[in-house]
This record gives structure tokens, sequence and C-alpha cells, in this order.
């Protein structure tokens, strides 16, 4: 017989004066040298607590992290008892704190729950449907080779700055329906916004009018693309609204499909048994992918939720609108907490989360991603790593699990040479299916 859980989120019979302190210890700092060098250091020692900690996220920002596979999906489907809605948080952070971008109330759909967010998810998903998967396969290929055209000659290049920070921009700019002439204005934006401090304020007026520039060219003349499906969707978007939309499909995407794509290549290009399938080895780009999304996901800690009462979650007594964060890369690793023995569900994690608000995008993000990578590996065959994959650096930050950098070496290819090459735009393995058919 198995024993279950302490108990799951139950309505307090008495709730206890004061939590973090009921806990039995200080919040754990989920920032500074520590947490940045070895995240996963840190989440082996939260274990002590059981299924949830509590941490500190921010210097001053106090929350529950729940970094137990089963706690966190008893956390994510349950939404009569936790809300997703910012509004719900009891001790909120002024809008000008630096954790205000990423847990704020907006009228959009990661921060609304119920009705009011399906309305807006729904503007989401039906858009994405309305892109045959063969369409952004096209896509994403023409601007990856537009991008592996800027440092193919150099036969160096840093595939974070220069390929995985770059390629979800230009592909989202596109699906939006604007020239990329654009893009390269998103791009200058999004990475002051992420260098924070000064610039960032300037960075979201920046961001703000792309937006509002977008709006306005595609109601005046609309087009086959998503802001034009956004703004003709039946559960009509208001201006506001579809700003928010626009800004949440943006700023969710960009930033985990980046580390998707550059977390899957540092794999690949360290570890043999990728490295060989870069020519005809036996495991695939997709396989890299898969590992990443369960070992490292992407996005590491969010999905913050706050509980509508008093509850106790496995144990702990949270008081109502004290905010809760999932560690979808805690939960991933829980010690005996995923299925075990041969998979057949392509192995379940929480990468893409579970619940209402569970990625609504993630056949697209896949398909991004391992057409980038493939994209990128068929081109430059014999890319590898310049610096050890246990060396490389990772940006600080709760959320994401992502790198600083990837600077890799290659053999050059140029225009003018034989053969398939980025500048004809044939890929070399259509190169290789024409010289065969065309061979006596
Ligand atoms: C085309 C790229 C992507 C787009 C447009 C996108 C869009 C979105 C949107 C709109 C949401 C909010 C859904 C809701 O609240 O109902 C969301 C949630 C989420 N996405 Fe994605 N996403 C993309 C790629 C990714 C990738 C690569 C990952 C990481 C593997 C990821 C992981 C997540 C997670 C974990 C959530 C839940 C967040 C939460 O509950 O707070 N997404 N995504």
């Amino acid at each position: 017989m198995t024993t279950k859980p302490p108990s799951t989120s139950q309505p307090a019979a008495t709730p206890p004066a004061a939590t973090w302190a009921g806990a039995g210890a200080a919040p754990v700092p989920l920032w500074g040298d520590d947490f940045n060098t070895d995240p996963y250091a840190i989440y082996a020692r939260l274990r002590r607590f059981g299924a949830v900690a509590p941490v500190e996220i921010h210097p001053g920002v106090n929350a529950w992290l729940v970094i137990d596979y089963q706690a966190a999906l008893e956390v994510l489907r349950d939404t009569a008892t936790y809300s997703h809605s910012p509004l719900n948080w009891s001790d909120p952070v002024p809008s000008d704190h630096p954790i205000a971008p990423v847990i704020q109330p907006r009228p959009c759909a990661i921060a609304t729950d119920g009705a009011e967010h399906r309305r807006y998810r729904q503007v989401i998903t039906d858009g994405f449907n309305m892109i045959p998967s063969h369409e952004l396969r096209d896509r994403v290929t023409r601007l990856a080779d537009d991008l592996i055209r800027d440092f193919a000659e150099a036969g160096e290049v840093d595939l974070v700055a220069q390929y995985a920070r770059q390629l979800p921009l230009v592909v989202f700019n596109d699906l939006f329906g604007l020239p990329a002439s654009y893009a390269t204005g998103l791009s200058r934006t999004m990475a002051r916004l992420m260098e924070g401090g000064d610039e960032a304020a300037d960075a979201n007026e920046e961001l703000e009018a792309y937006l509002a520039e977008l709006i306005a060219m595609k109601t005046e003349h609309r087009g086959a693309d998503l802001t034009s499906w956004y703004l003709d969707h039946p559960n009509g978007m208001t201006q506001e609204e579809m700003a928010h939309q626009l800004l949440l499909t943006l700023v969710a995407g960009n930033e985990p499909t980046t580390n998707l794509i550059s977390n899957a290549l540092s794999r690949m290009l360290s570890d043999p048994s990728y490295y060989s399938t870069l020519t005809n080895g036996a495991r695939t780009a997709r396989e890299a992918v898969e590992d990443v999304l369960r070992e490292e996901p992407p996005m590491s800690n969010y999905a913050y939720h706050f509980p509508r009462r008093d509850v106790l979650l496995h144990g702990n007594w949270i008081r109502t609108g004290e905010l809760i964060l999932i560690s979808y890369a805690a939960a991933n690793t829980t010690p005996d907490g995923l299925p075990t023995g041969p998979r057949t569900d392509g192995g379940s994690h929480l990468a893409w989360s579970a619940g209402p608000h569970q990625c609504p995008v993630k056949h697209s993000a896949l398909l991004m991603a391992v057409t980038a990578i493939e994209r990128l590996t068929s081109w430059l065959s014999d890319l590898e790593l310049t610096v050890p994959r246990e060396k490389l650096q990772w940006r600080p930050g709760v959320i994401h699990r992502a790198l600083a950098e990837l600077p890799a070496r290659f053999t050059p290819i140029t225009p003018g040479q034989a053969g398939a090459t980025p500048w004809n735009r044939q890929s070399p393995q259509e190169a290789s299916v024409a010289y065969t058919e065309s061979s006596p």
C-alpha cells in the first residue's frame, strides 16, 4: 500500500500566525551567485522542505516554490483554489519594481482567470492554428538562412547573440506581418529591455511604439498574418487588449524559444552521441530538444498562483494571496516523481506547464526550435564549441534557464563556392537529391 502525501490543498481550519516562519527556516534566495552558478544544487537543497519550499525570488520578495511534480500538477489544475491573476497578490510589488514586468495585472491570457482568460487565450490559439505547419517550417527555414548568411563567411559565431536570440524575433516580426526592416529595431529594443537598468524604460517605450505602429498598419490594411487574425477574431479585442495579446505572444514566445534552441545546441555540440547526428549519427535535434525540455526547461520557475483562501499545501499553510511559483526545473527532476521504465508518452515533463495556462503554442514552438537547429547544423556540419559546455556562462534570473553566450567555430562557407549554399537557398539535402536525380 502506498501512503499519500501529508495533505494537499485543504481549506485552513486554523490558519497559523506567520506562514513564512511556519516553514521552519528563512526563505532561500533564488538570486545571487549561488543560485546563478548552479540552480540545480539549490533545488536539491530545497528538497529538505518537501514538496513546497519558502524562497526569495528577489531581495524582499518572498514566494512558495513548488518543487515536486505531483504537487505542481495539483496547483496548476486546481483553479477553484488558486488564481493566476496578480490582482489577487496580497503583497504586490510596485509597478517600477524589477519583478513587475513578469508578475503584474494585465488584460491578457497569462494574467487572468476563468472566462476572461479563455476569451484572450482563444485569440492566440486560433491565430496560430491559422498557420499550416509546412508554412511555418518554410518561414523559419528562410529566416534562418538569412541569419546564417550573416556569419557563414566568418568561421566563428556566438550562437546565442547571432542566431538563437535573433531567430524568434525575426519569425514573430514576420508572423505579425511586418517587413524585415522592422525586425532589426525590434531586436535592438529587446536586447536593451534584457539589459534592464536605465535602458529598460526607453526600450519599453520603443516596444509600445512598435506594437502601436503594427496595430495601426494592420487596422488600415489586413493581411494573412497573426495581427490581422487577432484583429478580426470574433472575441473582439479592444485596441488595448490587442496590444496586450501581441505583447504576450512576443514576450512569452521569444525568450523561451531562444533558450530552447541554444540549450539544445549546447548539448548537441558537446555530447558525441548528438554530435555524430550532424552528419548521420543516431540522435536527432528533436531528441536534444526533448532532453532540454525534461532536464533543463527553458522556463525554469514561473506559473505564478495566488490562493483564493488560506490553504494547507503538502504540509505548508499558505495564506490567501501569497505568491506561489511552480519550479518546472525542480518538478521535472523530482526524485521518483516521473514515470519510470520504457516510455510511450514522449516523456512526461512540465516544461510547457499544465492546466489551463499551459503553453498554447507548443507545437509551433517545437517546430521553430527543431527547424532552426536542423537548418544551422546542416549548413555548418563541422560546427564545434570553443568553450566546453561546463564552462559556459548562464544569465542570472529566476525565470529562465538562459545561456549568456555559445561561442562556436566552423569551416567558413562563401557565396561563390560550388554547390548548395545559404545564398542560393538550396538546402544541402535538396542539393544532394537534385544531384542524385540528375546523375547518370
Ligand atoms: C512560438 C513560441 C511561443 C509562444 C508564442 C508562446 C506563447 C505562450 C502564451 C501566450 C502563454 C500564456 C498562455 C496562458 O496563460 O493561457 C504561454 C505559456 C507558457 N509557455 Fe509558451 N510560448 C512559446 C514558446 C514556449 C517555449 C519554447 C516554452 C518552453 C519550453 C514555453 C513554455 C511556456 C510555459 C511554461 C507557459 C506557462 C506559463 C505560466 O503558466 O505562467 N513556451 N506561452
